[in-house]
């Protein structure tokens, strides 16, 4: 007999930075069950690219150039997914960007402004916008994208910390709001990811420290952040709201 334990075919989402890393794993990993996918991204390359390999595995999806930082995109991203899938049942804010090492007497005010809005804002922009259809239907998933350093703090890199703990304080806030709407609200701090971003910022040359932490002897992959974005995304998490999930290895530290 075959069991349908996540009943989330048919269902529609919007993943944001769905062009690579962890966006592009839980586009693709949505798609491979049956989720009509609307991919989001400033790179209309990997965007397109994401979409093009959903369509190619059987799945559903469109593509989307919006900057989450940008009210007037994030509403016709919203009017898109309305006009391409009727409705909107999943919300995946995983945009991000991250930095490289810095002081925090180096970060310029520039430097502030845009990380808060791109890891703090933008999920913010994005709900306010989702939300009131997910109301009509009492219906609906929102899974944030923070990370581990939202919970102890990230040395070096405290304008990233302290959006990915302020989206902590806000999934758990609007979570409160939603419950009785049967809008699940969670969020999860994410661990140091094998991802292009990694690389990039250039806090992969902690990933062998961090190794010794980690019981289970890697440290994360996209899949599997994918694959609990899946979880929080279907009805086997329905009583699940208002949480903070690690998925980290068993790591010896808080996070
Ligand atoms: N990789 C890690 O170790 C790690 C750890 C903790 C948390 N995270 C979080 O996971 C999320 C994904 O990270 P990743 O490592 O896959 O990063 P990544 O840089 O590999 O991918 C991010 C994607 O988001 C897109 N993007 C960036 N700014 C955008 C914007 N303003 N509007 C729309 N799209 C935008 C990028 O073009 C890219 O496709 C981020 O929120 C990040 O902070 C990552």
């Amino acid at each position: 007999m075959e069991y349908d334990y996540l009943k989330i075919e048919g269902k529609s989402a919007i993943v944001t930075g769905g062009g690579r890393g962890i966006g592009r794993a839980t586009a693709l990993a949505l798609g491979r069950f049956g989720v009509k996918v609307m991919v989001c991204d400033i790179r209309d390359d990997w965007g397109e690219s994401a979409m093009q390999e959903i369509r190619q595995a059987g799945g559903t999806a469109e593509y989307c150039h919006c900057d989450v930082s940008d009210t007037a995109q994030v509403k016709t991203l919203v009017n898109n997914v309305m006009k391409a899938f009727g409705t909107v049942d999943i919300l995946v804010n995983n945009a991000g960007i991250g930095s490289v090492s810095l002081p925090f007497e180096e970060i310029t005010d520039e430097d502030w402004d845009r990380m808060l809005k791109v890891d703090l804002t933008a999920p913010f922009y994005l709900c306010r916008e989702v939300i009131p259809y997910m109301k009509k239907k009492e219906y609906g998933k929102i899974i944030n994208i923070s990370s581990g350093s939202g919970i102890i703090g990230c040395e070096f890199c405290t304008h990233y910390a302290s959006a990915k703990a302020g989206l902590i304080g806000f999934t758990q806030s609007i979570a409160k709001e939603l419950g009785e709407y049967h809008i699940n609200v969670n969020v999860i701090a994410v661990p140091t990811t094998q991802t292009p971003m990694l690389k990039e910022t250039d806090f992969d040359v902690f990933v062998e420290d961090e190794l010794r932490d980690i019981p289970w002897g890697r440290i994360g992959v996209p899949e599997d952040i994918a694959d609990m974005v899946l979880y929080l995304s279907s009805d086997a998490s329905e009583y699940v709201t208002g949480q903070v999930l690690a998925p980290n290895g068993g790591r010896r530290t808080p996070v």
